[in-house]
């Protein structure tokens, strides 16, 4: 029997719930001619529901994750190579006769994919320019490509100025839909709602919220009835009390959960093994995360971890602010009507360490 849960991937068809009107929200808004961007905190879904959305509007569509990209040569490389997996090479061989810089392509013995390169030291402001006018030139207005740009705000380390540049080849074109997702939340607001920030206002900003309970109820219910039976609904509203209806941890638990019942089935806290299970697999990881931080950051985590006040006295509040922002722009922290912890693990392994 196949595990029916899975997290830390792009998710789809039967691991994929809800969503219905995002999926819908984003087909009909590539109907027009404007981009959007999507933010949301770490692993809440944005990659899965702009890729289920974007399939669905049957259009050509491309995508690069920009945290895979090494420079602006890899970029328009990887681009290109997106390119061709809509546009068979034969097709758009004269527009690529175009180029100044004429690119390297070979189908690649094993994927049978392409692959694209550039002679190394290719100046990747002209590289960029001839990709970016390919993909314009290969399509029209009534044919728009759509091209997503996952972790976008990692653009900002690839080159000095890049904002500007892509932001202002961006601005030529007329036949593509750009969706851009970010998951920093500060560094992404950044980018698009500071007015000196080339992007300010470059499209809508969409921001994605945890699943709705009831159907992530219905759907941890279903996968766990299998192995669980008339205990499942039960087990289901267990882990979502603990993740808080976060997509990834609510599917990470669940996939542990239906695991202990399939290997242990005469354990009595299912849940709670799972958790267990779960904390010491990544005690390695918590360790090292935690020798990285200093002692203020420390004591915050602890407190938020326990639920204990951060207006303690034991140190300044400004010094306590700052800190936490600073945890909060790394991921460690989010806030939604307070602070809190954003890997429920975590703080799960930091209770046991008191
Ligand atoms: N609609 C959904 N239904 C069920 N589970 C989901 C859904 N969306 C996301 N998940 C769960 O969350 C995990 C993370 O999803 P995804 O990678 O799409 O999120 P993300 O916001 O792009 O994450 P990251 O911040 O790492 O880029 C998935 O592997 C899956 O377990
Ligand atoms: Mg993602």
């Amino acid at each position: 029997m196949e595990n029916p849960f899975k997290f830390g991937t792009i998710v789809d068809a039967e691991y994929f719930t809800d969503r219905v009107r995002e999926v819908e929200y984003i087909c009909q808004f590539v109907k027009s001619a404007n981009h959007l961007i999507l933010i949301s905190p770490r692993r809440f879904g944005k990659s899965s529901l702009v890729a289920k959305a974007v399939k669905l509007t049957g259009r050509k569509h491309i995508s690069v994750n920009i945290q895979n990209v090494t420079s602006v040569q890899d970029l328009s490389a990887k681009l290109l190579r997106e390119f061709f997996k809509v546009h068979p090479l034969e097709r758009v061989r004269h527009l690529v006769s175009h180029f100044r810089i004429i690119p390297t392509i070979s189908t690649n013995p094993i994927t049978g994919l392409m692959d694209v390169s550039f002679q190394p030291g290719a100046d990747g402001t002209v590289l960029m320019e001839d990709v970016m006018a390919l993909m314009e030139n290969a399509h029209s207005e009534k044919d728009r490509l759509i091209v997503v740009m996952d972790e976008f705000q990692e653009i900002m380390d690839l080159a000095p100025k890049m904002d500007r540049q892509l932001r202002a080849l961006m601005q030529e074109q007329k036949h593509i839909n750009y969706i851009l997702l970010g998951s920093q939340e500060s560094m992404m607001t950044d980018i698009f709602e500071n007015k000196k920030s080339p992007f300010y206002h470059f499209g809508e900003l969409m921001r994605l919220g945890k699943l709705p309970r009831e159907d992530f109820y219905n759907y941890l219910e279903k996968g766990l009835s299998g192995v669980f039976h008339d205990e499942s609904g039960k087990l289901a509203d267990e882990i979502l009390d603990y993740t808080g209806c976060h997509p990834y941890y609510s599917q990470q638990l669940a996939a542990n959960v239906w695991q202990v019942g399939v290997l242990q089935p005469e354990t009595k806290d299912v849940v709670r093994a799972a958790i267990e299970k779960i904390v010491t697999s990544h005690a390695l990881d918590y360790e090292r995360l935690w020798t990285g931080f200093n002692r203020t950051n420390r004591w915050i985590l602890q407190r938020l971890a326990t639920d204990r006040p951060l207006q303690s006295g034991e140190h300044r509040t400004s010094t306590v602010y700052s800190a936490l922002k600073r945890l909060q722009k790394e991921g460690y922290v989010v806030y939604s009507d307070r602070y809190e912890l954003e890997d429920p693990f975590y703080r799960q392994w930091i209770i046991g360490g008191e």
